[in-house]
């Protein structure tokens, strides 16, 4: 198969968004206890974090955490993380039915931010709670000094408001399975009514919707009209979550997620936009692609009853292989390429929870598979996102017809003159090779390419690079750059 990709460096998307690199912690399963918070454990710091889970979240790029949940947040009382740890409570989490012991809180998740060098986006209770605690958690975390909730987080050692701009309102609230959910007319009245209480304390904060829980909702679309006409005015963006898994063994239409992400975006971006439209609206409503991964969600869910209220159970820690890894590069690629309305995005989870970093109890924390399409991506994606033009074969899949066997984006930086190029090879048994023209005296400055002739191969504690980006071969002759891309394959080219 051969494909070409045409790339010109005035056909600007966007601006790369730093915030296309984020990520999401839960109070879920090992997400935090035994994730990035392990007191006992050899590699833990004097405020009990990982440190060698903090060195492999700056070692992948991300930018941006979002906070506490997920289903977790709709059952969440903030407080109940605050001051002496001896004095606060375990609670029931009925999310995912385990005990919170709310050993970590805002204050401690704060200080491991800061470490992690991440900016946070905070998600707000809208299930069990409304406008008044939206306002009072805004004002512990924001406020100054001299009020009460300000008096007290400085009381609990800081001195300083965190500086938390992003506020999601509440955690898909359209899912019969939240806690306190709604009918979309219900949710997007609250949601108008926090977004304007907190704008009066703060008009700069960037508010987020809850979008859809993922496009096969039945009142996809149909939610998000309803919301929008609601809180237009009030709100920012609003957000999307997907998570996809090979259904029925069906690897050909696993491979092209990325059609299916692409689509869910275009949907939001022109439901969003005849919204606008109809309110004569200059005002443009951005996605927050809150929530995405590939998560085997079939098999957590076919799983026998797990044990109920254990602190910290093992839940859905999937262990990720190549094609995982092939399909996380590909959905990064769909993100960046929407970079004019995607303007923050959060990988699911970060650490155990369906994860690119697994860390063991006492035992040491290793890079998934996917680890490294998102760090690569995060690091080589700079400056300006390129509309690129793809010409590829198709080849047929069960869910979404004929894809093409080549998918692509391409970055240039206008400091550096660098221009990177990401590309994903679909088919599950041709190789593809790509021909790029490129201007004249341009050179490769570092290639990568990630496959395995075992699909199937993960990384293990025991084996923890069995699967790692290796680099890749292109040729670059009469101003034209060659590579084959292998079968089922993720590849980076930094030209300079
Ligand atoms: O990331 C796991 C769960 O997936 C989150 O708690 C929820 O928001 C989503 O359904």
């Amino acid at each position: 198969l051969s494909a070409r990709l045409g790339l010109d460096t005035e056909r600007v998307v966007a601006p790369v968004s730093r915030r296309t690199f984020g990520s999401f912690v839960e109070h879920m399963g090992r997400g935090v206890y035994g994730g990035i918070y392990e007191p006992s454990h050899p590699a833990a710091d004097a405020d009990g974090f990982r440190r060698d889970v903090l060195d492999l979240v700056r070692e992948m790029g991300v930018s941006l955490v979002r906070y506490p949940g997920g289903n977790f947040v709709s059952g969440y009382r903030w407080e109940d993380g605050i001051g002496p740890a001896y004095q606060r409570p375990v609670r029931r989490d009925l999310a995912w039915h385990s005990l919170e012991t709310n050993e970590v809180g805002i204050d401690e998740f704060m200080r491991w931010a800061t470490k992690a060098n991440l900016d946070v986006m905070y998600a707000l209770n809208l299930g069990t709670r409304g406008v008044q605690e939206a306002l009072d958690v805004h004002e512990y975390l924001t406020f100054e000094s001299g009020t009460h909730l300000s008096e007290l987080r400085r009381s609990h050692g800081a001195d300083k408001p965190y500086g938390i701009r992003s506020f999601c309102l509440g955690n898909e609230m359209d899912g019969p399975w939240q806690t306190g959910h709604k009918t979309a007319h219900e949710y997007g009245r609250l949601a108008a009514e926090t977004a304007r209480a907190l704008r009066s304390a703060d008009p700069s904060l960037e508010l987020i919707a809850c979008g859809s829980s993922h496009s096969s909702m039945p009142t996809f679309g149909a939610w998000e009209a309803t919301v929008l006409e609601l809180a237009y005015d009030e709100v920012d963006a609003i957000s999307a979550h997907a998570y996809y898994e090979p259904i029925d063994g069906d690897l050909a239409s696993f491979l092209a997620s990325a059609v299916d992400m692409d689509h869910f975006i275009d949907s939001v971006t022109a439901t969003a936009d005849s919204v606008g439209a109809r309110r004569k609206s200059k005002k443009r409503i951005s996605i927050s692609f809150d929530e995405w991964n590939v998560w085997y969600l079939s098999k957590f869910q076919s799983r026998p009853t797990p044990v109920d209220w254990q602190v910290a159970p093992r839940v859905i820690e999937d262990s990720y292989n190549v094609a995982d890894a092939v399909v996380v590069g590909s959905l990064l690629i769909s993100l960046l390429r929407h970079s004019d309305r995607v303007t923050a995005a959060c990988q699911a989870q970060l650490v155990n929870v369906i994860a690119p970093i697994r860390a063991e109890p006492t035992g040491t924390a290793w890079r998934q598979t996917t680890f490294h399409p998102f760090a690569l991506t995060s690091r080589l994606a700079q400056g300006n996102v390129l509309d690129v033009k793809i010409t590829s074969p198709a080849y047929e899949t069960p869910r979404f017809g004929a894809v093409p066997v080549l998918d692509a984006v391409a970055t240039h930086d206008p400091a550096t003159g660098d221009l990177t190029v990401f590309a994903v090879n679909r088919h599950q048994t041709d190789p593809v090779d790509l021909t790029i023209p490129l201007p004249a005296s341009t050179q490769v400055a570092e290639s990568w390419l990630l496959t395995d002739s075992d699909l199937k191969a993960t990384n293990t504690q025991e084996n923890p690079d069995r699967v790692v980006p290796r680099p890749a071969e292109p040729t670059l002759t009469d101003n034209t750059l060659r590579l084959t891309l292998p079968p089922v394959s993720w590849s980076a080219i930094r030209l300079a």
